[in-house]
């Protein structure tokens, strides 16, 4: 496991990223976690993870529910947003529950700006599912929902407490959504890193 450290101007938070580590995500995210957490997942994602998370956070002895949300960038709304406070409220989730995104950077992007709003700011974490999640919007504290005149118009800045990139989530990710991830792993190279860029052109030169 490789663990990064993120600075920021409100705290400083890691980035474990390695293999087989969702089923350690209890023991790894507790010193991260409150009491109590809110799994945010959606009806894809939940079949194929959330009971290992859920089993993990069990054997660290941290309280959850869960919430599912529909799957897809036409649900990432003030509607799909709302459930994520009912399921909050009808938990009696306190300021101090920690939110959990378990998915892609759509649930990432949605259960941060609810995590910065729920009585005006709960903590949250980061459980990325996807590549292009992994590599880019489960870091920076960028959070938004789309609204019908624009994509991610309404959001806020708002850093979560730690992210876990489990490598092992990406081999039941669709053909086309780890392209759309290595796209911008690409990309990040030739922004900003030649040598990586060369060295990716050296793995697949054509
Ligand atoms: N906050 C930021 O800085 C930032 C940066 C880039 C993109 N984004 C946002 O991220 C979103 C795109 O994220 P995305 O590409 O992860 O899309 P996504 O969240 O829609 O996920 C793509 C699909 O893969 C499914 N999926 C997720 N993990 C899976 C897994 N391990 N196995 C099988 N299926 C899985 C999802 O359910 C979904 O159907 C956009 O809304 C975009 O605006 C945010």
């Amino acid at each position: 496991m490789k663990t990064l450290t993120v600075h920021t101007p409100s705290h400083t938070y890691p980035i474990f990223i390695g293999n087989e580590l969702l089923p350690q995500a209890g023991s790894l995210l507790k010193p991260h976690l409150g009491k109590r957490a809110a799994i945010i997942t959606n009806e894809t994602v939940a079949p194929l993870y959330l009971g290992t998370l859920q089993t993990a956070l069990d054997a660290a002895g941290v309280s959850h529910f869960s919430i599912i949300l529909p799957d897809g960038e036409a649900h990432k709304n003030w509607q799909t947003l709302n459930l994520i406070f009912d399921g909050l409220m009808q938990n009696r989730a306190e300021r101090k529950t920690t939110l959990i995104a378990l998915g892609g950077g759509v649930i990432g992007d949605m259960t941060g700006f609810a995590a910065a709003t729920y009585q005006r700011g709960a903590p949250f974490v980061q459980i990325p599912t996807t590549l292009l999640s992994q590599v880019d919007s489960s870091v920076g504290g960028k959070t938004a929902i789309n609204h019908p005149l624009g994509k991610n118009m309404i959001g806020a800045f708002y850093q979560p407490q730690a992210v876990l990139a489990d490598l092992d989530t990406l081999h039941t990710l669709p053909v086309r959504e780890l392209s759309a991830g290595i796209a911008e792993v690409i990309k990040y190279g030739a922004l900003g890193d030649i040598s990586f860029l060369n060295g990716w052109n050296s793995i697949y030169p054509n």
